[in-house]
C-alpha cells in the first residue's frame, strides 16, 4: 500500500510512495505484530516477581522471575528476528527513520533481557539488585520500543494489510 504525504519535500515523498504493507504475515495478520505482546507481557512480569521478592523474600518469586525473563528474552528474540525482517525486504519500512528508531530501542531492549535472564541463571540471587535494576531498565526500554512501533503503524500506517473484500 502507497500514500501520498502532501508534502513538497522530494525525498519524502519518494519514501511515501514505497510499499508499507507487511512482508510476513498469516492470512493477512502481521506476525510481528501479533508476536510483541509477549516479551511486553513478560517483561513487565519479571519486573513484578523481583518488586514481590524484594518486598516478600518468598524464593518463589525467584524461580517466577527467572522463567519470566527467560521467555522474555527468548520470544523477544523471536519477534526481533520477524520485525528484522518487515525492515529489511519492505522498502517503505526500510525507508522510514521511524523503523530505524524503534529497531534500536528494541535491539537495545534484548540486550538488557538477555543479560537479565543470564545473570538469573548464573546465580538466582543476583536479583537484588541487579536483576531487579535490569528489569526497570527492561521496562523503560519496552516502554520506549513499544511506543516507537506503535507509532510506526499508527502514524506512518506501516505493516497495515487493508483486504480486498472490504
Ligand atoms: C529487534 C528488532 C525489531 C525490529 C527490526 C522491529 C521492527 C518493527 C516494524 C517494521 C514494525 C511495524 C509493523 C510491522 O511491519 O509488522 C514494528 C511494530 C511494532 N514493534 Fe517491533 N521490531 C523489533 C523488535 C520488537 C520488540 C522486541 C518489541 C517488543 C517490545 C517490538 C514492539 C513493537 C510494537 C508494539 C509494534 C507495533 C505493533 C502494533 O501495534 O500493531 N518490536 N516493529
Amino acid at each position: 500500500m502507497a500514500k501520498s504525504s502532501g508534502s513538497d519535500n522530494p525525498v519524502i515523498e519518494a519514501i511515501t510512495e514505497k510499499s508499507i504493507e507487511s512482508a510476513v504475515a498469516v492470512a493477512g495478520h502481521p506476525i510481528h505484530a501479533m508476536a510483541v505482546h509477549f516479551p511486553i507481557a513478560l517483561v513487565i512480569a519479571t519486573l513484578g516477581c523481583d518488586i514481590f521478592y524484594w518486598w516478600s523474600g518468598d524464593e518463589f518469586f525467584l524461580r517466577a522471575g527467572l522463567w519470566a525473563a527467560g521467555f522474555a528474552f527468548v520470544t523477544g528474540v523471536a519477534a526481533g528476528l520477524v520485525g528484522t525482517a518487515e525492515l529489511l525486504l519492505v522498502a517503505g519500512i526500510r525507508g522510514r527513520v521511524g523503523s530505524w528508531t524503534h529497531a534500536i530501542a528494541a535491539m537495545t531492549l534484548l540486550a538488557i533481557a538477555g543479560m537479565n535472564w543470564g545473570i538469573r541463571l548464573v546465580d538466582e540471587t543476583s536479583v537484588l539488585p541487579h536483576g531487579l535494576i535490569l528489569s526497570i531498565l527492561a521496562s523503560i526500554f519496552t516502554g520506549l520500543a513499544g511506543y516507537h512501533g506503535g507509532k510506526l503503524v499508527f502514524h506512518h500506517g506501516v505493516g497495515i494489510m487493508v483486504s480486498t473484500k472490504e
